[in-house]
């Protein structure tokens, strides 16, 4: 039985059989119609959100599965004080398989210490999000066709971004990948993460100038300042701001960028680039559903 707490459990084969996978549901949905009959999915959210709950939920119903789970700490029993290793023993008796997302970082990683079913890290405070970089990779699989020999930018808060750490830790292994870090001083991307490219001998190099950075880029991956993760509203009310993508900052980017959100938006991306054919983020929504099909399948072991 397998979990997916880190991108990296995943080899690159493994990723391109997901992609594979992901393609052929996309061409194919009525194949998949039942693939999941009789299974549950459980959602336990401790931590708000709308799209990738909702997302592994539309996920589990395109299979023929069903959902049970909470999204909220409150209205779970850890508001009585439940430990997550217990959450994960009693629900392992309700559902076949598990999406957790957490404030603490390694709680899902202690989930599925505990489970006896499979369970999948929806995102852990500030560290990691591996089905957002799933629904990333089948973004820039579709959009370039390669991962290799691409120059990616990663732009805004690199710091607590847990989606731009799982990221660069799935692109760091393909060949001939250069990482440009866009970020205010206070947001850059930590030490560990650094470390990790240093020693592959990766390529990136750290700016504040978004305008300067974006004419060498094939991707430009924005995201939001995380201001849950703030000690300081101040802080967070001076750096929110910090990069504004305009149709004028895209002038000078090529004309096949392709132009990546996580999403929520804040005021990251002006509304004006939506209509844009480099905008990619709503695609990206979309295959972060098939890209969570294709890993439910792999992880439950359907054929
Ligand atoms: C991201 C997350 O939760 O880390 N969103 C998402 O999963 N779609 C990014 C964010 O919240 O800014």
């Amino acid at each position: 039985m397998r979990s997916l707490i880190d991108i990296l459990e995943l080899s690159t084969k493994e990723l391109d059989e997901l992609i594979s996978t992901a393609d052929d549901i996309i061409e194919n949905p009525q194949k998949y119609a039942h693939k999941c009959d009789g299974k549950k999915l459980a959602t336990l959210f401790f931590e708000p959100s709308t799209r990738t709950r909702l997302s592994f939920e539309a996920a589990m119903y395109e299979l023929g599965g069903n959902v049970i789970g909470f999204s909220e700490a409150q209205s779970s029993s850890a508001s009585k004080g439940e430990s997550v290793a217990d959450t994960a023993k009693v629900i392992s008796c309700y559902a076949d398989i598990i999406a957790m997302r957490h404030p603490k970082e390694g709680a899902p990683l202690v989930a599925s210490m505990n489970a006896t079913v499979p369970v999948i890290n929806a995102g852990d405070g500030g560290h990691n999000h591996p089905t957002q970089t799933l629904a990333d990779l089948l973004t820039i699989h579709r959009e370039k066709g390669r991962f290799n020999n691409l120059t990616v930018g990663l732009c805004g808060d690199l710091k607590f971004g847990r989606t731009v750490h799982s990221l660069i830790a799935a692109l760091r292994r393909y060949e001939n990948v250069k990482f440009i870090l866009i970020s205010p001083a206070e947001l850059k991307l930590p030490d560990y993460v650094k470390e990790s490219l240093t020693k592959d001998n990766v390529d990136f190099v750290e700016t504040t100038n978004l305008e300067e950075a974006i004419k060498e880029l094939d991707i430009l991956y924005m995201t939001r300042v995380q201001r849950e993760r703030f000690f300081n509203e101040e802080e967070y009310l001076r750096l929110k701001d910090s990069y504004i993508l305009t149709p004028e900052k895209l002038v000078n980017a090529k004309k096949d960028m392709a132009i990546l959100h996580p999403l929520p938006r804040v005021n990251e991306i002006s509304v004006a680039i939506d209509n844009d054919p480099r905008a990619c983020y709503f695609k990206q929504v979309l295959y972060g559903k098939y890209m969570r099909m294709a890993l439910i399948l792999k992880l439950l072991e359907v054929e």
